[in-house]
């Protein structure tokens, strides 16, 4: 078993592969603290890391002269008690007092996983994979119960935790801030890596040295938004993408949250994460219970891409339910960036129908289908079809679709409502609001307060209606505007705090509702695009729309910064047309494609303006993502060179679990002159030193053809290395040339295959 209490020396142990967790009960005084994270060790003694610093107190014995809190290194801190570092937990009597001090109550370890009510959270998939420690602690003044959940996922370097706060004291208890989980580390040789950007630049890993003081990353937004992502991660100072020590938490939730890394005063540091504290406060009636969301941690002790493999394997088995879990999923063509708003019956079919001829799969009809929405100025909230405009409504237009052998989707944004709406016209009271104070607009729509369950329930009835009228296989959810003036009519005034976490708990509600009836649906999340890119999502989405920056080469980045802890199959990734509408940048098709392979992979222009030459490449495409699309979908990742601080060139390797395959994709994003300027050789990675590979060329980028957009042909470089045999050793040690591209944003796949 993964947990084991040594009961003389009060300290339990977490074990995983390369992984030790170690935690104690802290002398007479039964304090719970942290005593070590990193690479595996055997022993289960280890008091001796109390080390001098937490040793060196004025009073050695309790009820002495006091004893400097601020040293001791406590696995669930809270407020009020002299810990003056980042706390976890924050409460407030009915008398207004703050103060929270927890000791050791008792414990319980067992085998498996338990749910987490009405949240989102990874899960044990066959029995034997998980093992639990619940530790029950308590503040005796407060009558306060808290437990303390872990649970060591067995074959994986993946230990989550969350919190469960009861009331038992016969006063109500207000909660401040409950946040998921701490880490405490004996010094601050560290950086901090946390994933920040903004809407169409969603994903930039930014990394800060740690000193005294505090790096900080969150969310106010009522979603995880695309400024901050969930995700935080302390490594070595000389940690890389392969080599070093690094410690990450990612939150399960999709609301307002909160990481913080601290480099305290005793020189050592400590990692929170949880709900954000900011408009928070939860009212626990006598005999309540709070449950904070999941934290995953997942320790590496090889750099950045073993997490990113970790997070990966953790979330594609234990967090995500593909609706297609043993084969891709289809390839799909979207109308957005095609025709906007400005479509009628006729031109869907006709795109529908020339997507099937090359072999697209799946068409997604997006905004503007319903109400009267003509434009982004109405109409959201009136989840009827427009008739005027698809005559025959959705069923007339799905089994059309079907009839061109293609499966239908569509787009929703079930938690908004416009202005200009028979909803918001019948019930004006149910977008959030503060009464008296001016409700503000974004893209002309509302938020609806999904906290009221009979706001959620009106709106699930009216989209279960849609979807039970035509034959609807997939569904893309989006949510286009971030909360404010957060109020909610249903709430007292002591319960208004309780308004954001309400809402997250109810989009949960009914995405679940959407899975149980409709279980072969896909569901694709956006927000703006990447804007609510999280692991809550994630558990009942299989992929999140990447970002509103449909720009390939803009999408390197974005793509690559989320796969630091997303895998590759969950990021929605589509070819556009050139010039792209965001960038203006123009790129051949063949690299669009690259880039959008290394995400689910679709199509998002109108396919009937494209030259029959470029259909062709498209049915070259689909071909290709039917022919290694679980290589990525379940392969393991790893990022080559640095695609964040590098201009030249990016790449990256998709490598089967058995390491007999792989997948290189390289592309060139800035040219350099002279014979040496485009030449590389790059050091590929994760294949087996003595097999032997075949390597070869499968596709490389053309010269662009699209007329708007002409560019002359490039300079044949002559070839290097099209198609040879090597062993993995040499691969990756010696290194590989990269046949020369000559021109900006050219690109190639490279297929190797062990003999
Ligand atoms: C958001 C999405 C886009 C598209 C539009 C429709 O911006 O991110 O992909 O669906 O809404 O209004």
């Amino acid at each position: 078993m993964g947990i084991t209490f040594n009961e003389e020396a009060g300290i339990f142990k977490i074990d995983a592969p390369d992984t030790t967790y170690m935690l104690g009960i802290f002398d007479d005084e039964r304090f719970v603290t942290h005593l070590y994270y990193g690479k595996r060790i055997v022993d289960t003694d280890v008091n001796y890391l109390y080390g001098p610093v937490y040793q060196v107190r004025p009073s050695v014995l309790p009820g002495q002269a006091g004893r400097i809190m601020d040293t001791i290194p406590f696995e669930y801190p809270t407020y009020g008690c002299g810990d003056y570092r980042e706390h976890c937990l924050e409460v407030e009597t009915l008398e207004g007092y703050h103060a929270c001090d927890l000791r050791y109550e008792a414990h319980k370890i067992y085998p498996g996983k338990p749910k987490l009510v009405g949240l989102p959270a990874t899960f044990e998939k066959e029995e034997g994979e998980c093992t639990t420690l619940e530790l029950i602690c308590r503040d005796k003044t407060l009558n306060l119960k808290v437990t303390l959940l872990y649970t060591v996922f067995e074959y994986l370097n993946v230990i989550t935790r969350t919190v469960l706060l009861t009331n038992e004291n016969e006063k109500v208890i207000y909660i401040k801030r409950v946040l998921s989980g701490c880490l405490e580390f004996d010094h601050q040789n560290m950086d901090v890596l946390t994933l920040h950007g903004s809407w169409e630049r969603e994903c930039g890993p930014v990394r800060t040295p740690l000193r005294q003081g505090k790096v900080t990353t969150g969310s106010t937004r009522g979603e995880s938004g695309p400024t901050d992502n969930p995700f935080l991660a302390v490594l070595d100072s000389s940690a890389t993408e392969d080599v070093g020590d690094v410690f990450a938490m990612n939150l399960v939730y999709s609301g307002n949250f909160l990481g913080v890394a601290e480099g305290h005063h005793f020189r050592g540091s400590r990692v929170v994460m949880g709900i954000n504290p900011t408009n928070f406060s939860w009212k626990l009636e006598q005999g309540e219970s709070f449950t904070a969301p999941e934290v995953v941690m997942v320790y590496s002790d090889q750099g950045l891409g073993k997490m990113s493999r970790t997070f990966h394997d953790l979330y594609r088995r234990h967090l995500i339910r593909d609706v297609y879990p043993d084969t891709s999923r289809p390839v799909l063509i979207n109308n957005w960036e095609a025709t906007y708003f400005d479509f009628t019956f006729e031109k869907l079919t006709e795109i529908a129908a020339e997507a099937g001829k090359c072999g697209i799969e799946l068409f997604v009809l997006d905004d503007g289908w319903f109400g009267n929405r003509n434009d982004e100025k109405r109409g959201l909230g009136d989840w009827f079809v427009n008739e005027e405009k698809l005559p025959g409504g959705i069923g007339r237009l799905s089994s059309e679709i079907n009839k061109l052998g293609l499966k239908f989707g569509l787009w929703i944004e079930p938690e908004m409502v416009s202005p200009d709406s028979e909803l918001f016209r019948t019930h004006p009271d149910w977008a959030i609001q503060i009464p008296g104070r001016h409700r503000s607009l974004f893209r002309h729509q509302y938020v609806l307060d999904w906290s009221r369950k009979e706001v959620r329930d009106y709106i699930y009835d009216m989209i279960h209606k849609v979807l039970s009228s035509a034959n609807v296989e997939y569904i893309k959810w989006d949510m286009n505007r971030t909360l404010t003036e957060t109020a909610s009519a249903a709430l007292p005034a002591d319960r208004q705090g309780e308004l954001c976490h309400r809402y997250v708990l109810g989009v949960y509600e009914i995405m679940g509702r959407l899975r149980n009836d409709f279980p072969s649906l896909l569901l694709e999340n956006c927000s703006a695009g990447g804007s609510r890119f999280d692991p809550g999502v994630l558990y009942y989405s299989p992929q999140i729309w990447g970002s509103d920056d449909s720009d390939a080469i803009e999408r390197i980045q974005i793509q690559m910064g989320a796969s630091m802890c997303y895998p590759l199959s969950t990021i929605g990734a589509h070819i556009s047309a050139v010039p792209n509408h965001q960038t203006g940048r123009i790129t051949s098709l063949e690299t669009r494609g690259y880039i959008a392979m290394a995400g689910t992979f679709g199509y998002e222009l109108d396919i009937t303006k494209m030259s029959d030459e470029e259909k062709k490449t498209i049915r070259e495409q689909v071909d290709i993502y039917h022919r290694y699309n679980l290589l990525i979908k379940d392969g393991d990742l790893y990022r080559i060179g640095d695609p964040f601080g590098n201009r030249d060139y990016a790449c990256w390797m998709n490598v089967s679990k058995d390491k007999k395959e792989a997948l290189v994709t390289y592309i060139q994003t800035h040219a350099l002159p002279g014979f040496f300027g485009s030449a590389r050789k790059l050091r590929l990675k994760g294949l087996e030193e003595a097999s032997i590979y075949e390597v070869k060329i499968i596709s490389e980028s053309k010269e662009v053809r699209n007329e708007e957009a002409h560019t002359e042909g490039g300079q044949e470089l002559g070839d290097t290395c099209e198609s040879l045999k090597l062993s993995g050793s040499a691969l990756m040690h010696a290194g590989y040339w990269m046949k020369r591209l000559s021109g900006d944003y050219m690109g190639m796949l490279i297929h190797l295959k062990a003999e």
